[in-house]
This record gives C-alpha cells, sequence and structure tokens, in this order.
C-alpha cells in the first residue's frame, strides 16, 4: 500500500523541505496524497516550494498547530534542538515521530517530544531524490503496529522500506546504503580512470564507466530474483576478458575485504557522531 492509499484521516507534519524532505514532499504528492493531509514547516522555504504548496493545497508554515498523526523530521541534524521547542505542540499523545537525522539518538527524541506516542529514527539514501532510495527504519517499540506501518508507506513513497531490529543498526545501515552511492559513484570515477589510462580521451572514459554503473544498476533493479553474483557469473566466460579483470578484484585482499574495510570505518564514524 503507498502512502497514497493511506486512511484519509492520515496526516503528516514535514519538518524541514530541502534535499531529503523535499524528495519525499515530491513523492507523496507524486503518490496522490491530498495536499490537505499534509503540513510543511521550513522557515525560508524557496519560491519552487512554496508554489508547490500554495498549487497543491499543503500547509506551508502555518501557525494553527495541529497534532498529525506522523511527523517527519528532516533538518540538519544540529539545527534540531533550536527547532525542537516550536515543533513540540505538533507531537501530541496520538503521534509517531521519525526522524531522518544522522545521529540523533531515539532517547533524544524521546526527550524533545514527551507526549508523542513513540519515535523512529529512518535512513535513507540519495537515490530517494529519484524515487529509488532504501531506507532502514528502527523504533522505540513504543508504537502500535498500524502506526508503524503508517511511518513505512510515507517513506515508502520514495523507495524501499527495511524494518530494523534495534537502533544500533541504524549505523550499519548507515555505513552500507546510507554512505553506499558514494562508493558506487567512486567505481564510476575509477573505471574512467582505468580507461584513460589505457588510452581513451578523458571524456569517452567518463562516459563508459558512467553509463556502466547505470546499465548494470538498471538490470539489478528490473530483475530482482536475480543475484548480483549470478549476473557476475553470466557474463564472466572461463578464460575470457571478465575473468582476467574479476581475478585481480576478487584476489586476497582486493575489493571484497577493502569494502568491509571502508564500510568499517564508515560504521565507526557513525558511531562516533551519535555520540
Ligand atoms: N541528503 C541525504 O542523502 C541524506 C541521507 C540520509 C539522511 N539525511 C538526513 O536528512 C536531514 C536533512 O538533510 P538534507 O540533505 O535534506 O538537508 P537540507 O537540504 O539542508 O534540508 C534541511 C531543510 O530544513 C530546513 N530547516 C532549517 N531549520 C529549520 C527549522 N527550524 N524548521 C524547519 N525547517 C528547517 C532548511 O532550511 P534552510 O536551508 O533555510 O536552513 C532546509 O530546507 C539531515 O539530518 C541528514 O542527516 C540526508
Amino acid at each position: 500500500m503507498s502512502a497514497g492509499q493511506q486512511s484519509a484521516a492520515d496526516t503528516v507534519l514535514l519538518v524541514g523541505a530541502g534535499r531529503m524532505g523535499g524528495s519525499m514532499l515530491d513523492g507523496w504528492l507524486a503518490q496522490g496524497v491530498a495536499g490537505s493531509r499534509i503540513a510543511v514547516l521550513d522557515p525560508a522555504p524557496s519560491e519552487a516550494l512554496a508554489a508547490l504548496c500554495r498549487d497543491r493545497g499543503v500547509a506551508l508554515n502555518v501557525t494553527d498547530v495541529r497534532p498529525v498523526d506522523t511527523l517527519v523530521l528532516a533538518v540538519k541534524p544540529q539545527a534540531l534542538d533550536g527547532a525542537a521547542p516550536a515543533i513540540e505542540p505538533w507531537a501530541g499523545p496520538g503521534t509517531a515521530v521519525v526522524s531522518i537525522l544522522a545521529g540523533r539518538t531515539l532517547a533524544d527524541l524521546a526527550a524533545k517530544f514527551p507526549r508523542a506516542a513513540g519515535c523512529l529514527r529512518a535512513m535513507p539514501n540519495l537515490p530517494a531524490s529519484v524515487g529509488r532510495g532504501i531506507t532502514g527504519l528502527a523504533g522505540d517499540g513504543r508504537l502500535s503496529e498500524a502506526a508503524v506501518a503508517r511511518v513505512e508507506r510515507w517513506l515508502g513513497a520514495v523507495g524501499a522500506v527495511e524494518r530494523l531490529e534495534c537502533e544500533d543498526q541504524i549505523d550499519v545501515v548507515t555505513a552500507i546504503s546510507g554512505s553506499g552511492p558514494a562508493y558506487v559513484f567512486l567505481l564510476a570515477e575509477a573505471l574512467a580512470k582505468a580507461g584513460e589510462s589505457l588510452g581513451l580521451a578523458p571524456g569517452l572514459a567518463a562516459r563508459l564507466g558512467r553509463a556502466t554503473v547505470e546499465g548494470a544498476g538498471e538490470l539489478l533493479h528490473r530483475s530482482p530474483d536475480v543475484e548480483p553474483a549470478a549476473f557476475r557469473q553470466n557474463v564472466t566466460s572461463p578464460g575470457g576478458t571478465t575473468a582476467a579483470a574479476l581475478a585481480v578484484l576478487m584476489a586476497d585482499g582486493a575489493l571484497e575485504p577493502l569494502l568491509v574495510r571502508a564500510a568499517e570505518a564508515a560504521h565507526r564514524r557513525a558511531r562516533e557522531l551519535a555520540g
């Protein structure tokens, strides 16, 4: 079920309509959610955001506070302390507070929104901006299944949602899918560098690297039942060119252990930032 198919009574307050919050707002409206179910707080809205809210009947920076079913926090983590007192009145005893803020804990959220029914942390990633993100979701266990499912539907407007077993796993999600798009962009860059080192013009090498990552990603997207390893094996003829390259990439200490070390570094940093 999508956000557009939620009960017509379900309401959401989006706090911060920047890159990530704005993507969610776009996703909800694209799914046909009535603007009257959405309120947005953003102190300096762009002209485009103001026009979108006006055209679609979304309440922008209204002062008439009414507790909502779901309150989505999408400000920068450092803005939360200053923003919370003005937002708190929207979080009544029936409100699920969901934060996408890196490093702000469930305990922190519960202290800032003491009347809320419960809190969740979500970690989306950049492809949410094209509706193809993946979000890890961890709650404090106080919310009903119906409330968590409602949050899942709001977040699902910009991609897949995976429920996590505990809050600690948010830091792992951060290290894998949160930071992961940058690892994939680096792969496109590295392929382009390799093309250049083999004699191609930089522009051509960049186009090859980019299109290869795009196309391989699209194949995975269109075939959810085919494992990445099966795709890899299917394009690897014994003794062929791909096998020669994979022998280097899959040698002891090569790509896989390198990525494990990279993800471990991101995980350590996520834990440090969470305090
Ligand atoms: N971008 C990602 O890929 C990503 C991935 C996972 C998680 N996140 C998390 O998502 C959050 C937002 O990131 P972002 O990249 O979307 O940041 P962003 O583009 O800077 O968006 C934050 C928005 O919140 C607004 N804002 C500031 N103070 C506010 C207040 N008191 N009340 C309401 N709105 C306020 C900002 O307005 P001004 O610009 O006028 O200050 C801006 O429009 C961060 O906490 C980040 O950790 C982001």
